[in-house]
């Protein structure tokens, strides 16, 4: 099953990817401030960490990226 949404926000990633384009946000914080996703369970923020990185807005379960200071042990996080 792919992960694609903020379900809580109702917002797909492509939503999510074209708003950050238009503002020139570069952080999923800045998303969270805009009320646009991560405002409730969070699940969706390593996965929009993730797409403003790469740019892709569709990933597999556990895809997301960590923050660098929430990665406990260097095999946490995939390549
Ligand atoms: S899925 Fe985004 S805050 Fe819950």
């Amino acid at each position: 099953m792919a992960v694609e949404w903020c379900i809580c926000e109702k917002r797909h990633f492509s939503e999510l990817q074209r708003e950050a384009e238009t503002h020139g946000w570069t952080t999923v914080e800045q998303l969270i401030e805009a009320g646009l996703c991560g405002t409730n369970c969070q699940f969706c923020v390593p996965y929009v960490r993730r797409m403003l990185r790469t740019g892709e807005t569709s990933f597999e379960v556990g895809d997301g990226d960590v923050e660098p200071s929430d990665a406990s042990s260097t095999d946490s996080k995939r390549p």
